[in-house]
């Protein structure tokens, strides 16, 4: 990897650490875990404020006139952003429910087959051990094993634990803890030849990647709004291929109850969901820095920059080749820093003690891990202030 240039690529003047200004975030902290939570403008913050004013101001009117249409207007949102219809998509609080809901919605049976990989995330991998210790179905976890650097030989690893008995595939779009975007279309492609039904988990993907639903090819796909859309925390939505609404069920059943998909997702109870009402203003605030596209080759330009400045600083070594990043990448640290759990949490705990830097640093397959993320508000300097807190361990 050659030592880092900082490029025009990187768009707008507007990006950058004066951008913070314009963000919820503690500007006194680096903030390189943008993927973790989030992060939210203060004109979103505020679009949510308002309509958790209006609701307080009068319950009744706001939960019988407005919440609905408001979640409707949300989804019509995210169908534009992502090219579907707005009664295919429900909103949710989290990947995390989306992923439930369609889990524990499907007959499984003994035999069945439930296929997803090492790296799949933990909540993820807890839900379908629910449902497969339930129903005498299988968990196939695939090893998923880094360096990468060949989506073809990939494709082909995972495809081969694609069989007559998988009955559920469930694919990153971006994976958690190695922050690798799958190469999703074809992992797809491979299930559905095998006769699997094919969840997607992209809780990372909308804000991140340019995503074309029901080009996807896959059965449902959950994705979160509170990561890299800059929606607040709480607005999340999951989509359903247009044949298979009527089977899909909300966890909790209320009045909308075989009223159609969108109304059993609106209504699961009395709730605040302003998180969810404040998607379209999160969206607004993203076209007024420039637009989605931008947002995105600007976000990868940063990352593809800063892991060539870990690199060169320090020795760190990515876990995949640039064909599998989006705007996050996970780096090894070279032997010296040690290994192990412990270590990995002293580190990261040092780092946001001692140097204010908010980064992930985990322990797997016998090395220690940062999965560097790149927002609008970051740029290269946030990069070389880790570098130097690394280089003084
Ligand atoms: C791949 C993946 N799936 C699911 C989730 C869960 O997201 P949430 O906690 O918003 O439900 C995460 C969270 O980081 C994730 O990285």
């Amino acid at each position: 990897m050659t030592a880092p240039q900082s490029t025009p690529a990187l768009g707008s003047n507007r990006f950058g650490r004066s951008l913070l200004a314009e963000f919820t975030l503690e500007d006194t902290v680096t903030h390189l875990n943008h993927g973790a939570f989030g992060g939210v403008p203060k004109s979103v913050a505020r679009a949510a404020a308002r309509y958790r004013r209006e609701m307080e101001r009068d319950p009744t009117l706001f939960m019988e006139t407005r919440f609905r249409p408001l979640l409707r207007r949300s989804a019509q949102a995210l169908g534009g952003l992502m090219n579907a219809e707005a009664e295919d998509i429900a909103l949710v609080e989290n990947a995390t429910q989306g992923v439930n809901a369609v889990l524990r919605g499907l007959d499984f049976g003994p035999g069945d087959e439930i296929v997803i990989t090492t790296h799949t995330y933990n909540a993820v991998r807890n839900a379908a051990l629910y449902v497969a210790a339930r129903t005498g179905a299988q968990i196939v976890e695939v090893p998923v094993t880094p360096p990468l650097d060949d989506a073809d030989a990939l494709v082909d690893h995972i495809g081969k634990h694609f069989g007559p008995r998988t009955r559920l595939a469930i694919l990153d779009h971006v994976t958690s803890p190695s922050a690798i975007v799958l190469p999703l279309e074809r992992l797809i492609a491979a299930a559905k030849a095998a006769g699997a039904q094919v969840l997607v988990d992209g809780a990372h993907a909308p804000g991140m990647l340019a995503i074309d639903l029901p080009a996807l090819g896959c059965d449902w796909y959950t994705g979160n709004c509170h990561k890299w859309l800059m929606a607040p925390r709480g607005a999340a939505f999951l989509w359903c291929a247009p044949g298979l609404r009527d089977a899909l069920h909300p966890l909790v059943i209320s009045h909308g109850f075989e009223e159609g998909y969108a109304a059993e997702f609106d209504w699961i109870g009395t709730r605040d969901a302003a998180a969810q009402h404040a998607v379209p203003a999160a969206l607004r605030y993203r076209e007024q820095l420039g637009g989605e596209a931008l947002i995105r080759t600007r976000n990868r330009a940063l990352i593809l920059e800063a892991s060539a400045l870990l690199a060169a600083r320090l020795g760190c070594e990515p876990a995949t080749s640039d064909d599998f990043v989006g705007s996050m990448r996970t780096m090894a640290l070279p032997a010296r820093f040690g290994t192990g759990e412990a270590t990995a949490a002293a580190l990261h705990e040092k780092l946001r003690a001692e140097s204010a830097i908010q980064i992930p640093v985990r322990a797997w397959g016998g090395r220690i891990w940062l999965r560097l993320s790149a927002q609008v508000y970051n740029e290269l300097d946030d990069y070389a202030r880790l570098a130097d807190a690394l280089s003084d361990q």
